[in-house]
């Protein structure tokens, strides 16, 4: 049984690339879940938002796949052949979900209201696999593959593998992605994943992420200590 507390204690110190977007595809599944299984089949306008946040989800989780293949696992093979074959399986594994699960979400937005019971009841159980895999995906990639990444790499080169990553995003989609990290991590770590985006992107970008992204989902005393620490770092 792997030791977790070892593990974070010596990785602790080092550049964590999974960390935050790991916290965020987290919660926003497990609320995605929770809400599919609460939602009333009968009610069109619950229904339909639900599903509207599904397809904000989806386009997160197949972004986050890709850029891990395309950036992550393209460096790690090159220093050691054939060390992401298995996180490669679990990738075509989640994009059967996305496939799968797609469909469903279809049926589902054409259905009447009086079929639409058990294909919210397939929804929740076919989410709830895919969210089940894709915890243990993640949580191998944070405590096998990043121990590995840091025996492999310096921090300088994970923060610009992270950094190619984060240049390929399209702002809107990046403004979705900073939205469900900044509800899943705690002050600190908004204030230095913030501040390092203040001091790379252009002003009228970052206005649109704490106006989208940050303000909107903190509560006024977070904002504030938040709001507070971005005037000082910059
Ligand atoms: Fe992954």
């Amino acid at each position: 049984m792997l030791d977790l507390v070892k593990t974070e204690t010596s990785s602790a110190e080092r550049y964590d690339l999974y960390g935050v977007i790991h916290r965020g595809l987290r919660k926003a599944e497990m609320e995605l879940l929770s809400r599919l299984g609460a939602v009333d089949p009968s009610d069109g306008a619950a229904v339909a938002a639900v599903i509207s946040d599904f397809h904000r989800l989806l386009v997160l989780a197949r972004h986050h796949v890709v850029d891990e293949n395309e950036y992550v696992h393209t460096a790690l093979e090159a220093r050691k052949p054939g060390a992401s074959a298995g996180l490669a399986e679990d990738h075509a594994g989640h994009e059967a979900s996305f496939v799968e699960m797609e469909r469903m979400v279809a049926r589902l937005e054409a259905a009447p209201a009086s079929r639409r019971k058990p294909i919210v009841r397939a929804l929740y159980h076919r989410t709830s696999d895919f969210v089940a895999h894709d915890f243990a995906h993640m949580l191998e990639e944070e405590t096998v593959i990043q121990p590995l990444l840091q025996d492999l790499f310096t921090d300088e080169e994970l923060r610009a593998i992270e950094g190619r990553i984060v240049a390929s995003i399209p702002l809107p989609v990046m403004l979705d992605f900073t939205k469900i990290m900044i509800q899943a991590i705690d002050p600190q770590a908004r204030l230095e994943m913030l501040s390092g985006m203040m001091a790379e992107m252009p002003a009228e970008a970052f206005h649109a992420v704490l106006g989208y992204s940050v303000k909107p989902v903190l509560t006024g005393a977070e904002w504030d200590w938040l709001d507070a620490g971005l005037r000082q770092s910059r």
